[in-house]
């Protein structure tokens, strides 16, 4: 096949060199009948193409064709690379291609729902284009949402999606180059592993199921069977009522878990150590999509510590009251308050990522292991990106009959997770894990407002289309 060259690769270093393109048409300008200007892009990236009759380059037909086509429609182009005197405006690329050969390969409708560039500025960047009186429509996320296959051609969205790939990558590496074995659990499962509410039922063969909220129960079992140490990447279904910035219906869960063997801060210190790499790698090795994100959406990079901050419970509890704030000590902390103390946190250590951990046991799941030396707290922990929740992790109990009277004392019904519970009596090391949110990681480290930005086809209650 002929040679093709990406235009996010195309630059000064192939000036006068004949380059095989091929992108959608993002601009068309036509100027007079012997001249048109065609940006096209590809993969986030944009280039201008010039169409002249100067020097019998193209004909007047070529031009013609050029200019009437519709906007988002591929074209094939073949040209030689030059390199203007002045910037260029509205590419990436900072050279031309004269165009020599051009072909259409899509259509596009003429008219579309989204106007890419349009949904690719930023909010000051609109603010200040309203008040110079230029007409653009405003792109709200429900329309972004309803076309998401044109709204995530944008820049700042293909880099997003390029994050996401890059937090899974560093999760996998490295857990395996620290012994742990990926796994798959099923999604069909006969009992709630994370309690009742938030459970999607349904119908299995005539026998009552559920889509699984967490790989919880299964990850456990596969310590039972002898692996160690185990991750998994894969689905969690929670049937969320409320419609909130950060709560999904689907999601992608990054789960771990571990045999321990004295102490659960064993859990936290992978958690510590796979998460400082995971923000050394997205900031090192992912430069050019950071900057494409903080240019439709502006952030402040992530501050954390070489060695993640470790609070307990009561500390934060401690730091609430001294700021005026009176919380319950062996109660859960609110959206609102984790907030707070995460400004609070900011304050006093200079670290927007730290781990919480000693909560009470009265709010965590049964699975939880209490605190061995007081029953009223847990050997668990929550972890925090700028103030909000990303994983919450625990040491289990171990012991099936702990287990079972933790179960029905929380009203769970023991026969759906019988052969769960009797996975522990044939003998079931100390073990503990975490959970953590694919979505909210990549919406936090890049400060963004809101999770749907940061899943493709995102689903929450109102939601199961596109
Ligand atoms: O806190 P959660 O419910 O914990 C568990 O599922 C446990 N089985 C984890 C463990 O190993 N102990 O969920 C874990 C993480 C949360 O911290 C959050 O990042 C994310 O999953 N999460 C959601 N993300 C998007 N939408 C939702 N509705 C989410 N619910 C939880």
């Amino acid at each position: 096949g002929r040679k093709w060259t990406e235009i996010g690769l195309v630059n000064e270093n192939l000036k006068d060199q004949t380059v095989l393109i091929r992108g959608r048409i993002q601009t068309i300008r036509p100027v007079g009948k012997n001249i048109g200007f065609l940006v096209l892009r590809e993969k986030g990236f944009t280039i201008q193409c010039v169409l002249t009759v100067a020097n019998n380059l193209v004909s007047k037909q070529m031009v013609k064709f050029a200019t009437s086509l519709s906007k988002e429609s591929h074209v094939d182009i073949e040209g030689i690379v030059s390199v203007p005197d002045a910037p260029i405006k509205g590419a990436t690329q900072q050279v031309e291609v004269q165009v020599r050969k051009i072909k259409g390969i899509s259509k596009a409708l003429p008219t579309l729902p989204i106007n890419i560039e349009d949904a690719a500025r930023s909010e000051a960047d609109i603010e200040k284009a309203l008040l110079a009186g230029e007409q653009l429509v405003r792109v709200n996320q429900d329309t972004r949402l309803n076309f998401r296959v044109l709204d995530v051609r944008t820049p700042a969205n293909q880099a997003i999606f390029r994050i996401q790939c890059q937090v899974e990558n560093v999760f996998r590496q490295y857990l395996l180059s620290e012994g742990f074995v990926g796994i798959h659990t099923p999604k069909l499962i006969a009992g709630s592993s994370e309690g009742g509410a938030s459970v999607f039922r349904l119908d299995y063969k005539g026998r009552p199921a559920c889509l699984a909220q967490s790989p919880q129960l299964h990850k456990q079992m596969a310590i039972c069977g002898d692996f160690g140490r185990v991750f998994e990447i894969g689905p969690v279904f929670r049937a969320e009522d409320s419609f909130t910035h950060r709560h999904l219906c689907e999601f992608t869960g990054l789960d771990v878990e571990m045999e321990i063997k004295e102490h659960y801060s064993e859990v936290m210190d992978v958690v510590d150590s796979l998460f400082v790499a995971m923000f050394d790698s997205l900031n090192e090795n992912c430069k050019k999509e950071l900057e494409a994100i903080g240019k439709q959406y502006p952030f402040e990079p992530l501050k954390y510590l070489r060695k993640t901050l470790r609070l307990t419970f009561e500390e934060g509890v401690q730091m609430l009251k001294e700021a005026g704030i009176e919380v319950d000590p062996l109660g859960d902390l609110n959206t609102e308050v984790e907030r707070r103390l995460g400004k609070l946190v900011l304050e006093k250590y200079g670290t927007e990522f730290y781990i919480l951990h000693r909560y009470p046991l009265a709010v965590r799941p049964f699975y939880t292991m209490p605190a061995y030396d007081n029953p009223a707290y847990s050997n668990s922990f929550d972890v925090f990106i700028r103030g909000e929740e990303i994983i919450s992790g625990a040491q289990r109990v171990h012991v099936p009959e702990l287990l079972s009277t933790r179960a029905e004392g929380l009203g769970i019904d023991l026969k759906s997770i019988e052969t769960y519970i009797d996975a522990f009596r044939y003998g079931a090391p100390p073990h503990g894990g975490f959970g953590v949110g694919l979505e909210r990681v990549v919406m936090l480290f890049c400060a963004l407002n809101n999770i749907r930005k940061t899943s493709l086809f995102p689903r929450d209650p109102q939601r199961i289309t596109p």
